[in-house]
């Protein structure tokens, strides 16, 4: 194991990724920013020092941060944001997991504002062999993402008035790699310069396989993606390893990601278009700026890989223009991972989620998971508040949720925060379901769990819907897609000991209060010993710099 060591400064900067300048928040100046590239048990060890006016939090999404609960990054939950002039080193071990990662601020919804970047883990040596069914000889990050022309904590307030719960923010653009190319005359009322402005590049091998690690950074749009004339294998699903899957096309929801094979075609043509296009059926009014493709562009053979100058257009056409073909779609229901676990036989206990919308306090619209709508304390993590509740002989307050299915009794209600802890429960039943018009990609931090079943309207009553599983060797995922006005079933084992969210990954919606807590392994973490540098965090001033009211 090797330690990799990283120091970022966090600033705004105004930056132009697709011509149109906008203010962002950016780790070293970078959009995105930069790549960490790691082997499975390696330390990763990165010091954060915010010179931006705003607090904020790095979050590494999908990492299970076994015994260092306190370095998830979570503002509110497992720690106070770092303040504005002031510095924390997050230091943890990536172990048991390998894939493809992604970190992102915690904090209000400043990742929409650039403060994203990938996380690459490999596989150690043998255990590479057996997980990966097709061989490649090269890997690329391809971060797709929505793209906004105005700083979120602008557009988070306006949503968040009564009657707008469902008219998110619509994007204006898109952009891969943080590039993307808008026609600056198209926006006379924006600053916009389209010199050195130009799609992203991926120089592919004629000769070799590449895979393509897609992650969706976005703050709100599903995008659909293809390469244009290729027939690719699907391989990863959030870190997972999965049997290949021949597809043409994909839909990846916001912090989702999916590896693909990419082998070059026998007739190469040398140019190709990828292209992402976000479904915008769930846009909720017309953006007149709004461009919702972007394109990237596929060279082969390029000797002089870096060269600067942009290759002519791809000639290459859409699938759809190419009749003779009928598209795959991708379909994760299919999908098996290489490495098979039984998802276990019986879970102890089913907590029931439904989502909603409802106009709080007459002051804003809120996201609701039952009776509680989420509001990040930022002076008082849960973490914390719990190791010290415990120690000063004060356990939380228990309560029990009245569901149809009144099976809960171990939740409780920090203020505002619904917090389910799983004192004597191994195995969790989550269903969900959902009651707005739009799809949810729900995320659980630490750990991954078994996506088991899905579908739309009111969900079969449990021992129904139990009777049926097949639970040989389910999906494993860490952020599943929730339909509008569906519901999921996943099943998880609760043995990471910690605080872990769980919630939309959708940036409004989980500001809005889509989220809630899991506390798992309450006797282990009544031991922990949280660092003081992370204590150090809170009580500090600025620290709520930009926090939404
Ligand atoms: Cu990508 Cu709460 O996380």
């Amino acid at each position: 194991p090797t330690t990799r060591e990283y120091h970022w400064t966090v600033a705004e900067h105004e930056l132009n990724p697709d011509g149109v300048y906008r203010p962002m928040t950016l780790i070293d100046a970078t959009f995105p920013g930069p790549l960490i590239e790691c082997n499975e048990g390696d330390e990763i060890v990165v010091h954060v020092h915010n010179e931006a006016t705003n607090a904020t939090s790095i979050h590494w999404h999908g990492l299970f941060q076994n015994g260092t609960n306190y370095m998830d990054g979570t503002v509110g939950i497992t720690q106070c944001p770092i303040a504005p002039g002031h510095s924390f080193t997050y230091r943890f071990n990536v172990s048991g997991q390998s894939g493809t990662y992604w970190y992102h601020s915690h904090m209000s919804m400043q990742a929409s504002d650039g403060l994203v970047g990938p996380i690459v883990i490999h596989a150690r040596g043998d255990e590479r062999k057996t997980l990966q069914k097709v061989p490649y000889v090269e890997d690329r990050v391809v971060l797709v993402s929505d793209h906004y022309y105005d700083l979120s904590s602008s557009l988070v307030m306006q949503y968040l008035q009564p009657g707008n719960e469902n008219d998110e923010p619509v994007p204006q653009a898109a952009v891969i790699n943080g590039r993307g190319t808008r026609n600056c005359s198209d926006l006379p009322n924006r600053k916009c310069s389209s010199s050195g402005i130009s799609n992203a590049l991926f120089d592919l091998s004629p000769d070799h396989n590449t895979r393509l690690r897609f992650i969706n950074v976005g703050a709100f749009a599903e995008f659909q993606i293809q390469l244009d004339e290729h027939e690719v294998q699907l391989t990863e699903v959030d870190g997972v390893d999965v049997h290949p899957q021949s597809i043409h096309r994909l839909n990846i929801n916001p912090a989702q990601r999916y590896s693909i094979i990419v082998t070059p075609p026998a007739d190469n043509k040398g140019l190709y278009w990828m292209r992402a296009r976000m479904i915008t059926h769930c846009f909720a009014y017309e953006e007149p700026e709004l461009q919702e493709e972007v394109r990237a562009i596929i060279r082969y053979g390029n000797p002089t890989s870096h060269s600067p100058t942009t290759p002519e257009e791809p000639q290459s056409k859409d699938w759809p223009e190419v009749i003779e073909v009928e598209c795959k779609d991708l379909n994760t229901s299919t999908l098996s991972p290489v490495l098979a676990i039984p998802a276990p036989s019986q879970a102890d206990d089913l907590i029931y989620l439904r989502s909603s919308f409802q106009i709080h306090d007459w002051r804003l619209s809120r996201g609701y998971l039952n009776d509680s709508s989420y509001r990040a304390n930022l002076s008082h993590p849960t973490l914390t508040t719990f190791i010290t509740g415990v120690q000063q002989k004060s356990p939380p307050h228990l309560y029990s949720l009245s569901t149809p299915y009144g099976l809960n009794t171990y939740l409780y209600n920090a203020s505002t925060t619904l917090v389910y802890q799983t004192t004597g429960i191994r195995t969790l039943d989550i269903l969900l379901q959902n009651f707005d018009d739009g799809n949810h990609p729900f995320h659980l931090h630490g750990h991954t769990f078994f996506v088991l079943a899905s579908g739309h309207g009111y969900p079969p009553a449990p021992d129904t819907l139990r009777e049926n599983l097949d639970l040989t060797n389910p999906l494993r995922r860490d952020t599943a897609s929730l339909e509008a006005y569906g519901w999921v079933l996943v099943r998880f084992v609760a043995d990471n000991p910690g605080a872990w969210a769980f919630h939309c990954h959708i940036g409004w919606h989980n500001e809005a209060g889509l989220a809630m807590v899991f506390l798992t392994g309450a006797e282990v973490l009544a031991r922990l010993e949280v660092p003081k540098e992370v204590e150090g965090l809170c009580g500090v001033e600025g620290m709520e710099k930009g926090a939404p009211p």
